[in-house]
């Protein structure tokens, strides 16, 4: 296989680094993507540094097996806690999803006051801040972990009016805070977009780091020669998808995030891989 036609692979705790996933079909529809989500093992958001860590080599180490040409941690929590050792180790490109949405937040705010709603894990490692600080001193940035939402996106209740109200609660501190500008800092908020948009009103500017993720992933692959360009009557491009746990659950849920039908979602034993030994699949 050329380094154009392998695969992109895309990893998350679960279900919401689809909003990633999506984004990366819309913006480069000839990419081929293996996407692993870690249903077994979800939620990330409120665990410690050294367990999102081991977890996500695991998952690295089975995405190399289907001989990935750059990764995407598409999950902000393991972006947040493990990005940066992930990279250094591996010899093709990695990126997370927390550089691109600091650095879209930063060129869109007018007064400088920037919210970050986000898991515990993510807004506890103060990584977004740093990120943002290094871009400016002297931006005002003020974070709010929402840990609530990623159980009501996964029960449906994306437009519901117990949302709403949880959600009101959750930013009314940002909103005294005065911010122009919200990092949706978790691969489950862009699916609250609208309720978001109607509780903080046209003043202030959602950014979905999922759209900026693609983008910084479309220039990099560019910059390095490794586009994939369907060749006219060429096959078009093939998503597969990995779970380590309830992969009929995954593929529903996946269904309702992705613009088709997910037809086939394979679990396996991810605490089989990164190790030399055990291989769960073959
Ligand atoms: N994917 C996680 C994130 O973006 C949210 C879900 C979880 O807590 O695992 O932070």
């Amino acid at each position: 296989m050329s380094v154009e036609d392998a695969p992109i692979g895309v990893f998350d705790s679960g279900v919401g680094g689809l909003t990633v996933a999506r984004e990366i079909m819309r913006q480069m529809p000839d990419e081929n993507i293996v996407y692993f989500g870690d249903t077994a093992r979800v939620p990330y958001g409120n665990k410690s540094k050294t367990t999102i860590l081991r977890f996500s080599r695991q998952i690295v180490s089975f995405l190399r097996t289907k001989q990935v040409k750059a990764i995407v941690i598409a999950c902000n929590t393991a972006s947040a806690h493990a990005l940066d050792i992930i990279e250094k180790e591996q010899d093709i490109p990695v990126i997370g999803v927390i550089r691109a949405g600091a650095r879209t937040a930063a060129a869109a705010t007018e007064n400088g006051r920037i919210g970050i709603i986000a898991t515990r894990g993510t807004i506890d490692s103060g990584v977004y801040e740093e990120v943002l600080r290094h871009i400016d001193p002297g931006f005002q940035i003020f974070g709010k972990a929402c840990p609530l939402f990623v159980p009501l996106v996964e029960e449906g209740l994306t437009h519901d009016f117990i949302t709403e109200e949880i959600a009101r609660r959750y930013v009314k501190d940002l909103q005294y805070k005065g911010i122009d500008t919200m990092i949706l800092g978790c691969t489950h908020y862009p699916l609250l977009r609208s309720l978001l948009k109607k509780v903080m009103g046209d003043d202030v500017t959602l950014v979905n780091p999922a759209y900026e993720t693609a983008v910084e992933l479309l220039e990099l692959l560019e910059q390095k020669g490794m586009r994939r360009k369907r060749q006219p009557g060429g096959p078009p491009a093939e998503y597969r998808f990995y779970v380590s746990d309830l992969a009929a659950q995954f593929q529903e849920f996946a269904g309702s995030i992705l613009p088709y039908d997910v037809a086939e979602t394979q679990q396996i034993d991810i605490e089989s891989y990164g190790q030399e030994t055990e291989r769960g699949e073959k």
